[in-house]
């Protein structure tokens, strides 16, 4: 143990302002639970932390959209949030919060050393502000027109459409988050990290990185070939870590600045609670340390570009030596949203299932290096077909047939085939690929292969057949006993990363003490005579109108938060023959005049090709003039002429109209006169 390097693990802090998903889970904290488990097991010194984010506008945004404060909002979810992953076993050693007293401290200290060493650029620019709020519209503060792609609700600080990382400034058309005004431009001062001047070093720092998953180098250096901007970390904001200068009085840090600083004070607060206040240092401020942040994909930017080149610029910290980024998880074929409903809560979850069961399936489809799929149907095909059919039915087997068969002690092993050597040997071959899967990041493939020994051992019992030897050869049926229990027994910890709670049940049954190491798991840790019994099944299966009740309320709930539509409803049905009455026909628009006196009609001659006819027509504020002769039109022949404002109107023009009101033309290709039926 005293030569293995130390090992400090974060998991992304989750904002404190809603419940955890699925997501959440897939993303940011099951992986690194996995690897904890595991690297506990092999007696490695390592710490794992993680807390809540509690600053920052998706805090005050939903504190303002309950009408509560953002302290109540944080509370909340931080007690909820905190409770969920212990109900899930994610064994961090401390989980913290980013409004802690230590927090404030710790993250103010790193601002004023980084001050003094000349860090930050002081600049004097116009923001964007928000005259009626009287305040300043940072990040999701303020929404507009991506100037990227397009899409009409980016944010400020970022477009969920494509992707791209915005300042408020960039976005077209920008609206107040808070009051839909307009915002206009108003000079504040901000302490900027000037990225672009460290980009050089951080590039060298990043090529002495090894192993990383290339879908993280691949957005790092995607980052790089654009070319690092400054980018701002203070905010004219009230809620958040004040900033600890005379002249930036009202202003706080921003939040991507001291929310990963968050790991470094839980790192202290656990020191303290370890009885070391010192404790943290021999982690955060050791060279032989080793750091890892496990984040989802949303977050690579900050956690290998910003917060290293922060740490970078301090000093005296430890950098990561991996980030491994895990892609995004969907929902049955769906992107996972909160605000449409398509989201498994995980509190939600409990209620019906045991967290066991979700950290295999959700473990066995990892979006490892590229975005996966959850469906509630393989949820359930991997708890009957694996957890219960095989790991499950493989260790009830071996033991109830030890209970009634061999007074419920392991037999002895007397000259065994060759079948059985081989069935014991995979305990080994086993225990070599899960250790070097999870040593690699690879964790589908070290549940996929810890779970291989359980299929191993399900076939070996079905082939040798003990409950044919039991008459006819009773040593090679105790042989085929001995085996199993020993595979079962190697099960019971290398399966403890994924299932801590069933294996430590299965450990009881063996009679197998907790706190067995990886370097116990073998070939020979039952001896003979050990007291076994099958108390209880591990695994039951899934019926399935549980999984359809599941898919129901997933359903149900997106549909209620389907956005009210903004066009009328769809009118009464009518009959063919209602519909046959209607002459429509494509026809072309030859000129337009004006008429007197009305700014919204415009009288147009159109040719209906066997006829040109004068329509009076609406649509005045809605057409481009410029292209209105030779427009293409669809047109009513057979409505009764009208006069409107002393012009006789034959016919009409059909035209749609969006969800805004605007109007524009059935356009038509077809020739002049064609019927439109
Ligand atoms: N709260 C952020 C999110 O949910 C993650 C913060 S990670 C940390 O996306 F580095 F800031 F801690
Ligand atoms: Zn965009």
């Amino acid at each position: 143990m005293s030569d293995q390097k130390r090992i400090l693990v974060t998991s992304a802090l989750p904002y404190a302002n809603g419940p955890l998903h699925l997501g959440h889970l897939a993303g940011a904290y099951l992986t690194p639970d996995l690897y904890v488990r595991y690297k506990r097991l092999t007696g490695a010194d390592i710490v794992y932390i993680c807390g809540s984010d509690e600053h920052g506008v998706p805090i005050t945004i939903a504190a303002e959209k309950e009408g509560v404060t953002p302290q109540d909002i944080v509370d909340r979810y931080h007690e909820m949030n905190k409770k969920v992953f212990e109900d899930f076993g994610i064994s961090f050693d401390y989980y913290g919060r980013t409004s802690s007293p230590v927090h404030h401290e710790t993250s103010q200290n790193m601002f004023t050393v980084l001050h003094e060493k000349g860090f930050f650029k002081k600049k004097t620019e116009k923001q964007l502000y928000d005259p009626k709020a009287e305040m300043f519209l940072p990040d999701r503060y303020v929404k507009g027109i991506c100037p990227n792609c397009g899409y009409e609700e980016a944010y400020g600080d970022q477009c969920e459409n494509c992707g791209i990382s915005l300042s408020p400034t960039e976005l077209k058309f920008p609206v107040s988050a808070l009051t839909g005004e307009e915002p206009v431009l108003k000079e504040t001062e901000h302490w900027y990290m000037p990225l672009g001047d460290i980009q050089p070093k951080l590039e060298k720092w990043l090529e002495t990185r090894e192993h990383w998953k290339p879908n993280v180098m691949g957005q790092v250096k995607s980052w790089l070939h654009d070319g690092l901007a400054d980018r701002a970390a203070t905010r004219d904001l009230s809620w958040g870590v004040p900033v600890p200068l005379e002249e930036a009085k009202g202003k706080v840090l921003y939040v991507w600045f001291d929310a990963p600083i968050g790991y470094i004070s839980a790192t202290k607060e656990w020191a303290r609670e370890q009885g070391k206040p010192d404790a943290w240092k021999d982690y955060w401020q050791n060279e032989d340390c080793e750091l890892y942040h496990f984040i989802g994909k949303d977050n690579i930017v900050f956690h290998c570009i910003m917060f290293p080149i922060v740490l970078m610029e301090h000093g005296d910290y430890v950098l990561p030596k991996n980030v491994p980024a895990n892609e995004f998880l969907n929902l049955e074929g769906r992107k996972l949203s909160t605000s449409r409903g398509w989201a498994v809560w995980l509190h939600e979850y409990l209620e019906d299932f045991e967290p066991d069961l979700l950290r295999y399936a959700l473990g066995a489809t990892l979006p490892e290096s590229k975005d996966s799929d959850f469906s509630w149907n393989d949820f359930q095909a991997r708890v009957n077909n694996e957890l219960a059919a095989i790991l499950g039915n493989f260790v009830y087997r071996s033991l109830s047939f030890t209970e009634k068969f061999a007074n419920g002690k392991v037999p002895e092993f007397i000259e065994p085939t060759k079948t059985d050597l081989e069935a014991l040997a995979s305990i080994q071959i086993q225990k070599e690929k899960v250790t070097a899967a999870y040593e690699g990041f690879k964790f589908k493939e070290a549940i996929a292969e810890t779970m291989q020994l359980a299929r191993i051992g399900n076939k070996y019992f079905t082939e040798t057949e003990p409950w044919k030897t039991r008459n006819t050869h009773p040593q090679a049926c105790n042989n085929t006993l001995y085996v199993s229990l020993q595979l079962c027994a190697a099960l019971s910890v290398m399966m403890e990363p994924v299932l801590p709670t069933s294996m430590k049940k299965l450990r009881n049954q063996l009679g197998v003490a907790d706190g067995l190491s990886w370097n116990d798991i073998s070939d020979s840790m039952l001896s003979s005579t050990t007291k076994v019994s099958a108390k209880e099944v591990l695994f039951t299966k899934i019926e399935d109108d549980q999984i359809q009740a599941q898919i129901s309320r997933l359903e149900e709930r997106a549909k209620a938060n389907e956005p009210e539509s903004p066009f009328p409803p769809i009118k009464e049905d009518i009959q063919f023959g209602d519909f046959a009455k209607l002459d429509l026909r494509a026809g072309e628009i030859l000129s337009y005049k004006a008429v007197p006196k009305s700014d919204k009609l415009l009288e147009l001659r159109v040719d209906l090709g066997l006829e040109q006819r004068t329509i009076v027509s609406g649509i005045a504020k809605h057409v481009d003039f410029e292209t209105l002769v030779g427009q293409k039109v669809s047109v009513v022949a057979n409505l009764a002429p009208k006069k409107l404002m002393g012009i006789e109107s034959q016919g009409m023009i059909l035209m749609a109209e969006d969800s805004e009101g605007r109007l524009t033309f059935v356009d038509t290709n077809s020739e002049n006169g064609s019927p439109i039926t």
